[in-house]
């Protein structure tokens, strides 16, 4: 396995990731020269920081293809190109693939399958790009030392090993051997956004696993905009948990509305605390907060006529729905 070398102290101060960071960019020179590299900016964290390096060593030798598959969160593409694009200058190519995400996973209720469409066609669709960016010889990845423990030292959803054989890149992994917070700390002193910096952990799928059972364009664009609300108010706490986030179920029921009765869908709210993901504990959100958010989900978003709590922990549940 790749081992993360010795002299490499824990990176938790400013000083200590501006040292990190002016001996990547020597680095990340030295491996690429004056050539192209290519980078899936997906506006988590592991990527964003990786783009903030390349830009800060390479400039414009640095391609960012930002693919938005339709399951970002509400405003998720609009700060990848504000942040890359207007402020940083990065040469960005954004593609909007999200109704082709829709097309594939049209009628797919499996969640594994979904998962796996999501992740081929994410592929695919980044493939494509790649072939038409001529004299591409590297690839950059968000790699960070827990995925090496974890796993083969491969992001699910920008795995190299998936991609096409024709698509031959050399690796540029410059932070594969830092924690998630040593990330964090770094994405900090390169100037990134605290919100883009300390998000919560989002799956790679996105809501397409909040948008549970078979997804339809209006129970995702409800659930867009009702998880905006959840993140809002909860994020308006001075502790706030782990994982906060809005589901939305594949059922309706009755609600009434002008004297009408209608049938809407049920916006569930689930928040969490957890150290590692393997067992988690449901989120005490106060009631103050909890009334809010109902009363903003029923007033603003339209199709949604019910509100509920998800409390459980894990185990024996899931922190996702599927
Ligand atoms: P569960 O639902 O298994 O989730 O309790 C544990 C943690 O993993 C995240 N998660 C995913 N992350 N791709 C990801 O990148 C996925 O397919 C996926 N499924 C779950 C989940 O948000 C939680 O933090």
């Amino acid at each position: 396995m790749d081992k993360r070398p010795e002299s490499l102290k824990r990176i938790t101060t400013k000083k200590a990731a501006d040292k990190f960071i002016a001996a990547q960019i020597k680095e990340i020179q030295e491996q690429v020269g004056d050539q192209k590299v290519l980078l899936a900016l997906s506006g988590g964290v592991d990527s964003s920081v990786v783009a903030a390096l390349l830009i800060k060593a390479i400039g414009d030798q640095l391609v960012c293809v930002h693919v938005n598959h339709g399951l970002l969160r509400k405003g998720e593409p609009e700060q990848v190109i504000e942040v890359f694009k207007e402020n940083m200058g990065a040469n960005l190519k954004y593609v909007d693939a999200s109704n082709r995400f829709l097309k594939e996973l049209k009628g797919v209720a499996d969640p594994e399958i979904k998962r796996k469409i999501i992740g081929k066609v994410f592929i695919d669709v980044f493939a494509k790009e790649a072939k038409k960016i001529k004299g591409v010889k590297f690839l950059a990845q968000g790699t960070i030392y827990p995925d090496i423990l974890e796993s083969k030292g491969v992001k699910a959803h920008h795995n190299v090993g998936g991609l096409p054989k024709e698509l031959d890149f050399e690796l540029v992994e410059p932070v594969k051997y830092l924690y998630k917070d040593e990330v964090r700390v770094v994405g900090e002193a390169l100037g990134l956004p605290k919100n883009m910096v300390y998000r919560q952990p989002f799956p790679g799928p996105g809501l397409g696993v909040r948008c549970v059972g078979a997804i339809t364009k209006d129970r995702l664009n409800a659930l867009r905009e009702a998880d905006a609300i959840v993140r809002e108010e909860i994020g308006k706490l001075k502790d706030k948990p782990w994982q906060y986030f809005c589901v939305i179920p594949d059922l309706k029921s009755t609600g009434i509305k002008d004297g009408k009765r209608y049938m809407g869908w049920a916006a569930v709210i689930r928040a969490v605390n957890t150290k590692d993901a393997v067992t988690a504990k449901s989120f005490e959100i106060p009631y103050k907060t909890l009334y809010k958010i109902r009363d903003r989900i029923v007033k603003e978003v339209p199709g949604i006529n019910r509100v509920l709590w998800d409390f459980s922990d894990k185990p024996v549940s899931t922190i996702e729905w599927e």
